[in-house]
């Protein structure tokens, strides 16, 4: 799989490239993760991105000249062609909301493309004619799409093969179909007592029926969407 981030700060995403998941992904999934900066391709003084929006108001909107040069720096062809051979996903407050689902669906794709605003966001014309999906990490405003971007890579590299030590992890953990989108049970592990906070008696009682059942009990419900 490979991921493209385009972004106006490439080299935070340094310490991505570090956790043991990613790297794993990296061999086993074949996994390449690049990222770009607007400002290195865009044609205006001193590497402009950004300008007034039409209309009047605060702040300022990247332009979406400077978004297709920096896709057609990478990508051949024209920048509206980059969608057709790849995911190309606009970071966005208004895009539909992430999710495990969404994470896994976005797993299986051979390239995807994270398109990280800043600012008041995109001119609307990158949503409408450069990008194919637009992402929400969740109804509250981040200053930019830095976060955003790290957190969907993060989570959808946990999904790549070979990525965790043992992928059975993946099959009943919060919100996967294994736990019907609910959530996981409470973990406990040695000492069985600190400071009087004692772990629940079954689970160190090597009844594994009875421990199934207390997982199953304690399992918490899909979140409602
Ligand atoms: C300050 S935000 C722009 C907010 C926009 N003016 C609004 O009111 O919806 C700047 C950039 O941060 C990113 N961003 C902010 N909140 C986000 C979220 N919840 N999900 C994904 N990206 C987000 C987007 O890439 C956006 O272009």
């Amino acid at each position: 799989m490979r991921i493209d981030i385009f972004t106006l700060f490439p080299e935070w995403f340094d310490w991505l490239r570090r956790p043991r998941h990613l790297a794993n992904a990296a061999v086993s999934a074949d996994l390449e993760l690049r990222c770009f900066n607007y400002r290195d391709t865009s044609s205006l003084p001193a590497g402009q991105v950004d300008d007034a929006p039409y209309g009047g108001g605060p702040g300022m909107v990247l332009r979406v000249d400077v978004v297709a040069a920096a896709l057609e720096a990478v990508y051949d062809g024209p920048a509206e062609r980059a969608r057709e051979g790849r995911r190309v996903v606009v970071l966005t407050p208004r895009g539909r909301p992430f999710s495990d689902a969404v994470a896994t669906e976005l797993a299986a794709l051979p390239e995807l493309v994270l398109l990280s605003g800043r600012y008041e966001g995109f001119d609307e014309r990158v949503h409408a004619h450069l990008a194919s999906d637009a992402v929400s990490l969740g109804p509250f405003v981040l200053a930019g799409g830095e976060v955003a971007a790290m957190a969907i890579v993060d989570s959808v590299c946990r999904r790549l093969p070979g990525a965790l030590g043992n992928a059975a992890s993946l099959d009943r953990e919060s919100f996967s179909p294994g736990l019907d989108g609910g959530t996981e049970h409470p973990h406990y592990t040695r000492p069985p007592d600190f400071r009087g906070w004692r772990v629940p008696e079954v689970l160190t009682s090597g009844d594994h029926g009875a421990i199934e059942a207390w997982r199953a009990a304690h399992t918490g419900p899909a979140p409602v969407t």
